[in-house]
C-alpha cells in the first residue's frame, strides 16, 4: 500500500487544526483569567482579547473554507500546557502581589505562541499559493502582536505595583 504523500499542503492544513484547537481552547480561558486578575486594566485587556479572539476563530473557519478542507481542531499539548501553568499561576499567586504579574506572563506565552503559529502559518500559505489566504491569517497575526505588545506596556505598571 502506498503510504499517503506527506507535503507542505499537509502540513499546513495539520497546522491550521492546531491554531484552531488553540484559540478554542484561549476563548475558554481567557474569561477565567479576567476573572482571577487582581487590576482592572488587566481583566479589560483579557475580555477585550476575548472578543478578538472570536475573530480569530471566524477568520479560521474562512481559511478553512478557502482550503475546501472541514474545519477541525487537533489537540495541541503546547497551548494545553501553557494554558495550564496559568491556572496553575491563578491557584499558587491568588491573593498575593505576584498573582496580576504571573497571569501576565502566562498571557504573553499564549500570545507568543500564536504569533509563531500565525507567523509560519502565512509563510506557508505564500508558498502555496493562497493568496487570499494570507491576507487573513496576517490580519489575526497583526492583533496578536498589538495584544503582546499591549500586555508588555502592562506588566510595566503591573509588575511596578507587584514590587513596591
Ligand atoms: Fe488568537
Amino acid at each position: 500500500m502506498a503510504k499517503q504523500e506527506k507535503d507542505l499542503s499537509v502540513l499546513f492544513y495539520d497546522t491550521l487544526k492546531d491554531i484552531y484547537y488553540a484559540e478554542k481552547q484561549i476563548l475558554r480561558a481567557l474569561p477565567k483569567m479576567a476573572k482571577a486578575a487582581q487590576a482592572e486594566e488587566l481583566r479589560n485587556a483579557f475580555l477585550e482579547h476575548r472578543e478578538q479572539t472570536q475573530g480569530h476563530v471566524e477568520r479560521l473557519d474562512q481559511v478553512f473554507e478557502l482550503i475546501d478542507k472541514p474545519a477541525r481542531g487537533k489537540t495541541c499539548d503546547a497551548i494545553n500546557g501553557i494554558i495550564a501553568e496559568g491556572t496553575e499561576i491563578g491557584e499558587d499567586f491568588k491573593d498575593t502581589e505576584a498573582l496580576d504579574p504571573g497571569l501576565l506572563a502566562a498571557a504573553q506565552a499564549v500570545e507568543h505562541y500564536e504569533i509563531s503559529r500565525y507567523g509560519t502559518l502565512k509563510t506557508w500559505a505564500g508558498q502555496l499559493g493562497l493568496t487570499k489566504v494570507v491576507p487573513l491569517l496576517e490580519a489575526t497575526l497583526q492583533e496578536e502582536k498589538k495584544t503582546d505588545d499591549l500586555l508588555s506596556k502592562l506588566a510595566q505598571s503591573v509588575n511596578k505595583k507587584a514590587a513596591a
